[in-house]
């Protein structure tokens, strides 16, 4: 008997063993993808930074029970505590390995920004050469949403720990490059006007550096309905004071930048919370625009609804010129934790524009 448990246990490890690394090399979209330890890997709304010859994705933690405050309950919002953001680093995309966490929620102050009450959405980490400094933006909210703030945190090595600088409305005081005075005129639902002063709304964002160095926020603003386009300070830790607004009206959220050929490109979703909708894809000439919004760019079965997934962020594959990865989330509403990823490379149509086609798999092979 004891020898058949200990075989049975011998069996059970070697089968442990062998699922571990092997499920962590291959990533089927929308299955659960396991890091190098076996576990499943917590950072959602992430970005990827490359960084002298390793990928470091960082996202949101999610864990814990999903609930419905009472305040979200009108639109939905159903979320997690938070849980800070996490850090994976790779060579080569498929194989992650778990950094920790590089940015920890505060479950002892309910007043701290980081309060795990709070929401950390959407983390995004460039690194400045200049300062030689990691720097992270990400949407920083009160549990209603209201609050609409960027957060920005510093680190002196890609896996963390970061240091908590603050979080604040973007822009204060500033008008934007392409405003007309009507666009500024104080009146009813004029969102701009309003919060000229006090900085603008800031929800969902990403980080886009240029090849000068130039860094810029995109970020969902004027309550969704608006995105500014706001180029960072030279250290990276604040707004330049110099921003667009752009997609005036069109309310597209979770925005992904990348560059091709010169040309500036966006996607996006609809702003429709968890719920899947319609990408939106656009293209400008001039980082501050304007930009010609395009059509959706999937393409296929489930196309409509982005393959049941979000935009998150738009990863050029290092040592291969015009190639890119979309990332996407494949929320889980009522279990935020077992939400899921969808990674599809970017192929460009006859026009040069861009189309995101369904594969099962992500592999640097499928990129190819
Ligand atoms: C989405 C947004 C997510 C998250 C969610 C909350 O619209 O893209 O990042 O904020 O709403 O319900």
């Amino acid at each position: 008997m004891k020898l058949l448990l200990s075989r049975v246990l011998w069996l059970l490890t070697l089968v442990g063993f062998a699922a571990g690394p092997l499920s962590a090399r291959v990533l089927v979209n929308g299955e659960r993808w396991t890091d190098t330890d076996g576990q499943p890997i917590n950072a959602h709304g992430g970005g990827i930074l490359f960084h002298e010859g390793v990928y470091y994705w960082y996202g949101e933690i999610k864990q814990g029970q999903t609930y419905l405050p009472k305040v979200n309950k009108a639109w939905g919002g159903t979320r997690v505590l938070a849980g800070g953001v996490s850090c994976y680093s790779s060579t080569d995309l498929v194989a992650w390995k778990n950094e920790g966490v590089v940015l920890p929620s505060n479950a002892r102050d309910p007043d701290h920004d980081l309060a795990v009450e709070n929401v950390i959405e959407r983390p995004k980490v460039i690194y400045n050469a200049r300062t030689r400094k990691f720097v992270m933006w990400f949407h920083q909210d009160s549990p209603n949403y209201q609050a609409a703030r960027s957060g920005v945190a510093v680190s002196d090595t890609p896996n963390g720990k970061f240091q908590y600088v603050g979080s604040f409305r973007p822009n204060a005081g500033v008008q934007p490059l392409n405003a007309t005075a009507a666009d500024l005129a104080p009146g009813k639902g004029n969102l701009l006007a309003r919060d000229l002063e006090g900085g603008q709304m800031a929800r969902d964002m990403t980080l886009f550096v240029d090849d000068d160095g130039t860094a810029y926020q995109f970020y969902s603003s004027e309550n969704n309905q608006t995105m500014h386009i706001s180029q960072l300070s030279e250290d990276y830790l604040r707004p330049a004071g110099k921003y667009a607004r752009a997609f005036v009206g069109r309310s597209i959220e979770a925005p992904a930048v990348f560059k091709r050929g010169g040309r500036y490109y966006l996607i996006g979703s609809g702003c429709t919370g968890w719920d899947p909708n319609p990408a939106h894809s656009a293209v400008a000439d001039s980082i501050f625009g304007p930009w010609q919004e395009l059509s959706n760019p999937c393409q296929g079965t489930g196309a409509e609804i982005t393959f049941s997934s979000q935009s998150t962020f738009v990863l050029p594959v290092a040592g291969k010129p015009g190639t890119f990865v979309a990332m996407f989330d494949r929320w889980n509403k009522w279990d935020l934790t077992d939400s899921r990823y969808v990674w599809l490379p970017i192929t460009f149509d006859a026009k040069g524009l861009p189309v995101v086609s369904w594969r099962d798999r992500f592999t640097l092979t499928e990129l190819r």
